[in-house]
């Protein structure tokens, strides 16, 4: 890294601080984002997981637990339209025994107990919240660990100088299994509910004796009982429990006000019908001034089978894990691995840009941000409920890259996991559903076409050739190298094209609304001519890798399919977007509404179809048609009629998600576009308008988290222009990740080493970059002293100077240093 000066840093803390907003500021040093009071726009949220146990947490203590699939199996419920909103989540009440005053240190749910404080501390897969509330400071820090157990680690205060007599109880609502079913049948889904208490071990146990596995609503359900125990218990010793909400809350009552709590007992519930919960409550004194630490888990156990035998082995498994984390300094040094493994996570990319905005995201954000979208994809947040279809195949395919450098292990699971979920003629599940399997085949016609693209990353990253003789079996029997499954991905799209080699569109294409140009079979996606034509340039590359006689093949295709969207698709001024059953133009210049996506114009650009003029005019159509103070929209204009042959996309209102909106994740690929197109100023200026923390966000017309990008910003076609939407599970993340990483820093990973070939702005002098290659870390340092845009004059590696901008793998396992000069 440079040697950055005391006082740079200070300026880049200082401009950090400007950009912080009134609700809350990055701690950049401890790489979390403090928010300093509780009112928000809206749940602020974050991610606490071990990969397989996870967790949703908002600053005010809402949130719920999953393991692996937050629709098949939901521990604790969360309320969706809820008002209060944020309802329920994990929550600790604290009662005064001598004044009988009780509230909750997280603020929810008893808000109106005023706080003397407040503050939420998210950082990567953990957050804490302090409050002092009637002379208590409490700390409540929650994170998950490696047994599939999550933790709430509590330190408590006393800050008036008189000791306190202290009631503490834990409560969480469970949901036991199928969360969509406990929404839609809850009536009936509760009388499988058992909420046990094992005094032995002062453990709460529940499961359900029922589980709903099948995807769609039929009687036809498997004959079985959830196959988890959840857990709950506490470092202090328990005074009572409860296992029934109605007993518990009590008629006519909130989580704001139990009746237990008010009147300072438990009820000592144990349920075998009804709604669930795990309730503790544990006795404390404090001295004045004093303080107390303690531990609430919660977790799962498997269940194996069903009888006393089953259950007691289930209890003791739970006592087991219990025992091991009682034991005092357990708990923080299991915190303290979780920061270690941050610190990893992000060793493998690190900057140092005269860009602070940058620097924040691209070192710790959105490195963190695209590691959640790998583990959760459009799965489970606050605007995808995890109830209804799985994952995505295409959107688990692109964030896979996210991770590439950190942990390319994680992508060669994937990469797996995705071939394996094709079928024999080269398509895939549209949709599939991690734990309980099986997925849903639709016919897009860009889905099979993303495994390609992310294996091919892979093996630019890795130079793990090895991974393309890996058998995977396909979902409908037979099996192949992986070699052969990209091929038959590329084969299978090659069957979906007309006779212009063109791609049909079929019921929709990356753009999930135009999911009515083509059900007749007749209409084509430019979007996935260009993803073919893509595909096809990147499979040639790769056999030429492999001296394999499919290289001219392929790029015998690219060039057709090449040549046949510059006849067919070219409108003038920019591609057209579609053309549908009727033979109808979508993105046309003579049509009245959506007369230009960017999407067309941008692939059309990264899949190399347009060059030369018609690529600089495509992107300046779409620069001058949808640029708005947010970013660029996805379209314009906005479809204000309802048309049938187009489909959903004209049924949302102008101006929000992909009619017209700021969608980030077709900004991103615009942006990648320019980068390509070496326009280093107007990439890097919209990179920094997509920022949520770019000037111009005014963060209560917002809403969302300002430390994430989310799906879309809403467009001046509506009047609620600058609300944002979906934060954290968005493809944009990714792409944003690394456009900035190999194209803006220009820092990327070929076959047969690491291009150095940035596409800066012309006023960055020096900056430098940390990254891990191949188990090598390189720390390259560009300087720019004539103020271009990034042509590289020279590489300087380890002193030697190399001929060209490619640093071949070292693979020493050694720190090397590279300078890169670069010139006009
Ligand atoms: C959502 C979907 C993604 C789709 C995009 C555009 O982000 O998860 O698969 O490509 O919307 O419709």
């Amino acid at each position: 890294m440079t040697n950055t000066s005391a006082r740079e840093i200070q300026s880049d803390t200082e401009r950090m601080n400007r950009i912080s907003n009134k609700y809350g500021y990055f701690d950049r040093q401890a790489r979390e984002f403090v928010i300093t009071r509780p009112d928000t726009p809206l749940p602020w949220v974050n991610y606490i997981t071990n990969g397989k146990y996870s967790g949703l947490v908002s600053h005010t203590g809402g949130g719920y637990s999953f393991f692996i699939s937050p629709r098949d199996c939901r521990i604790s419920r969360w309320r969706y339209n809820s008002l209060p909103q944020d309802r329920p989540g994990r929550y600790l009440y604290l009662r005064d025994r001598q004044t009988g005053a009780f509230w909750s240190p997280t603020w929810q749910p008893t808000p109106s107990v005023p706080l003397t404080s407040f503050q939420c501390r998210h950082g990567m897969n953990y957050t804490a919240i302090t409050t002092l509330a009637y002379g208590i400071e409490a700390r409540i820090t929650y994170f998950v660990t490696r047994e599939n157990m999550e933790v709430w680690m509590v330190r408590i205060r006393e800050t008036e100088g008189r000791s306190r007599s202290l009631d503490v109880y834990s409560f969480v609502e469970l949901a036991l299994g199928h969360a969509l079913v406990d929404l839609i049948n809850q009536p009936n889904d509760k009388h499988f509910n058992d909420v046990r208490y094992l005094g032995d071990s002062q453990i709460l146990m529940a499961t359900k004796r029922y589980w709903v596995t099948f995807n769609s609503a039929t009687v036809k359900q498997a004959n079985q009982s959830w196959r988890h125990w959840a857990f709950m218990a506490s470092t202090l010793p328990v005074a009572g429990f409860d296992g029934s909400r109605d007993r518990f809350i009590g008629p006519w009552r909130s989580e704001e006000n139990p009746i237990a709590v008010e009147q300072g007992v438990s009820f000592n519930t144990e349920i075998t019908a009804g709604d669930a919960i795990a309730s503790l409550r544990s006795s404390l004194e404090l001295p004045a001034h004093g303080e107390k630490e303690f531990c609430i888990f919660m977790g799962v156990v498997p269940r194996e089978g069903e009888g006393k035998a089953s259950d007691e082995k289930a209890g003791t498994a739970a006592a087991e894990i219990v025992e091991r984390f009682r034991i005092p300094g357990r708990i923080g040094e299991e915190f303290r691995k979780l920061v270690s493994m941050r610190d990893d996570y992000l060793s493998s990319f690190q900057i140092e840009a005269p860009d602070p905005e940058m620097n924040l995201f691209i070192n710790f954000w959105n490195q963190y941000q695209t590691k959640t979208t790998y583990q959760f994809s459009r799965d489970a947040s606050y605007h995808h409920g995890g109830l209804l279809f799985g994952r995505g195949y295409r959107d688990s395919c692109q964030d896979a890259l996210g991770p590439l450098f950190a942990k390319p292990g994680w992508v060669k699971e994937r990469i797996g996991e995705m071939a394996g979920k094709q079928f024999q003629d080269g398509s895939v599940y549209h949709c599939y559903y991690p734990l309980t399997g099986g997925g849903e085949r639709t016919g897009h016609s860009d889905t099979p076409l993303w495994l390609p693209m992310i294996v091919i990353a892979y093996l630019k990253e890795t130079g793990d050739f090895s991974i393309l003789e890996e058998i995977i079996p396909f979902v409908d029997g037979g099996e192949a190298s992986l070699l052969e499954h990209i091929e038959r991905a590329a084969g299978f799209i090659k069957s979906k094209t007309n006779e212009q080699n063109l791609v049909y569109i079929g019921p929709g294409d990356w753009n999930d609304t135009l999911d009515y140009c083509g059900r007749e079979g007749k209409g084509i996606s430019s979007l996935n001519s260009f993803i073919y034509a893509f595909v096809l340039r990147e499979m040639a590359g790769l056999h030429r890798i492999l001296e394999s006689d499919r290289a001219v093949e392929y790029q015998n295709l690219y060039d057709a399919v090449k040549a046949s969207c510059n006849q067919h698709l070219w409108d003038g001024k920019w591609y057209i977007r579609a053309i549908n059953d009727l033979g109808e133009k979508i993105g046309s210049l003579s049509s009245e509404e959506g007369k230009i996506f960017i999407n067309a114009q941008s692939w059309a650009v990264i899949s190399g179809v347009a060059e030369g003029e018609r690529a600089a005019r495509c992107m300046d159509s779409a620069l001058e048609m949808c640029s708005t103070p947010k970013g660029l929209k996805i379209l314009h204009p906005p479809y204000t009629r309802v048309d049938p042959h187009i489909g959903l996309a004209t049924r949302c209102v102008p101006g929000k998600k992909e009619n017209g909106a700021v969608f980030n994740h077709a900004f991103s690929w615009a942006i990648l576009a320019l980068l390509i197109l070496k326009r280093a100023e107007k990439a890097h200026t919209l990179y920094h308008q997509a920022l949520p923390i770019h000037p111009s966000v005014d963060i209560d017309r917002y809403e969302v988290e300002p430390y994430v990008y989310s799906e879309y910003v809403t467009s001046p076609d509506h009047p609620s222009f600058g609300q944002a939407s979906h934060s954290w599970l968005t493809g944009s993340s990714v792409w944003m990740l690394r456009n900035t990483t190999d194209y803006l820093l220009g820092i990327r990973p070929e076959y047969n080493g690491l291009l150095m070939d940035p596409c800066i702005p012309s006023d960055w002098k020096e900056f430098s970059v940390t990254r891990r290659y191949r188990g090598d870390l390189y720390n390259i340092t560009f300087r720019n002293p004539g103020g271009g845009n990034g042509r590289v004059i020279s590489v300087i590696l380890d002193g030697d100077a190399l001929e060209g901008n490619l640093i071949p793998p070292c693979g020493d396992g050694k720190p090397h240093e590279v300078i890169v000069i670069l010139g006009n």
